[in-house]
């Protein structure tokens, strides 16, 4: 599947010229192809195939609504880490059967939310929460289903930022208190358990990483049957890389064939949390050049997308592809490929070697994961809009913010 693709010298995004998009809604602008995501959840949940399982999409990494449909009449299930994500999932149509609740900071008014739209399952992260979790479900007179999320320590050997599943990360509960956690779930009034979680980290293209955690969590599975609590699932989390620039990742199919290995014939139904394998590399960012500034050592394209639109570069140093969109012959040079925004961090691209003029169009790859997602309104910039090709159609999924927007929430002094 090759979403975007060149067609007569002009980048497409499955039959939708890119020049085409950016006349009709302006740029910057986050393009998304339907095709892909679905060719991504199919890739993944057909890897499992024949194996009880759900795919719970980590919607952190892209919320739009449109997003989270075509997901949805999929059959996909979502993992939400906030009242605001379950509140889309229930406004794009999802299942909140198929949703599971992640984080170690949730309030009681999520999971009040959460008890009445009767998700799936709460994933617990600490014996703090388990007792609030409890008084809330049994102030509604009903009974959270939960899984402890448990911490592996396992190095994902990925960026410090995104790895999750360390000792001395926030996430989860220490292995060892774990089987003491559950015997004491047990006893509780308003909680049932239902399964167990964990989530080593995130662009993840190691599989015996993988393999390690899974065992892990085999043992604790064991051991927990064994003193009469049995689980329905177990919940190995996301968190397969994409390929940003040369990495060679993880397919599917080979997770599958070990975790499947590693599970034999045990009952438990499998969840899975992917997000960025998902939606990565099914959108771009269309960014048009505004000025070039070629100087002496560095030359720079100041581009109309900055930080404020994709953060990655500035926050992990990450590698994004940056395409032109109709490549133009002539000399090329290195570019720093920098946004409009007052910090020197605010870079999208460093030495790209591209021939540019101004008015061209650019595509940022790989960003349809964490990229509109964790955008922001910094320098007072109206966030992008989005787009949805789907076959020769594009919608307009999220209109472009407006000045009027920026401030529409905030009020003078009386
Ligand atoms: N499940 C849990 C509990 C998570 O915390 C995450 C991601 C996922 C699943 C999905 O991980 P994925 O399959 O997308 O790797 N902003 C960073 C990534 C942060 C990931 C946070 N947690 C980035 O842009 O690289």
């Amino acid at each position: 599947m090759t979403p975007f693709r060149p067609v007569d010298g002009t980048l497409h995004a499955e039959d939708v010229a890119l020049t085409a998009i950016a006349a009709r809604f302006g740029t910057p602008c986050y393009v998304y192809s339907r095709a892909a995501l679905e060719a991504r959840y199919r890739q993944y949940a057909d890897a499992f195939a024949g194996t009880p399982h759900l795919v719970c999409y980590a919607m952190k990494a892209n919320s739009n609504l449109a997003v989270l449909d075509v997901f949805a009449r999929l059959g996909c299930g979502f993992d939400i880490v906030s009242g605001g994500e379950l509140a889309r999932v229930l406004a794009a149509g999802g299942d909140p059967a198929k949703v599971v609740f992640s984080g170690v900071g949730k309030t009681e008014s999520e999971m009040e939310a959460a008890l009445a739209a009767r998700i799936l399952c709460f994933n617990v992260e600490s014996a703090a929460e388990l007792a609030v979790l409890n008084a809330v479900a049994g102030r509604l007179g009903t009974t959270a289903p939960v899984s402890f999320r448990v911490n592996p320590d396992v190095d994902p050997r990925t960026h410090p930022y995104i790895a999750t599943g360390l000792k001395e990360s926030k996430f989860g509960v220490a292995f060892d208190d774990a089987p003491a956690l559950y015997r004491h779930a047990a006893t509780l009034p308003h909680v049932a358990v239902r399964g167990i979680d964990c989530h080593i980290g995130s662009q993840i293209t190691d599989l015996p990483a993988y393999a390690e955690a899974t065992a892990r969590m085999l043992e604790l599975v064991d051991g927990l049957e064994a003193d009469g609590i049995r689980l329905d699932h177990v919940d190995l989390g996301g968190g397969i890389g994409i390929r940003y620039r040369d990495e060679v990742t993880i397919d599917p199919r080979d997770y599958a064939r070990v975790v499947r290995g590693q599970f034999r014939d045990r009952p438990h139904k499998l969840l899975f949390e992917p997000g960025r394998f998902l939606v990565g590399d099914a959108g771009v960012l269309l960014t048009r050049v505004l000025y070039l500034k070629p100087g002496d050592g560095h030359h720079f394209a100041i581009v109309d997308a900055a930080m404020n639109d994709l953060i990655r570069p500035a926050l992990y140093d990450a590698w994004h592809a940056v395409d032109a969109v109709r490549p133009r012959a002539g000399a090329a040079r290195h570019w720093q490929i920098v946004g409009p925004i007052c910090e020197s961090g605010d870079f999208l691209a460093r030495d790209r070697e591209l021939v540019l003029a101004p008015g061209d169009l650019l595509a940022v790859r790989g960003a349809g994961a964490y990229g509109f997602a964790m955008s922001s309104n910094y320098n007072s910039r109206p966030r992008a809009c989005e787009v949805m090709v789907d076959g020769a159609r594009a919608h307009l999924i999220r209109p472009r913010e407006t000045l009027a927007d920026l401030f529409a929430h905030e009020t003078r002094l009386p």
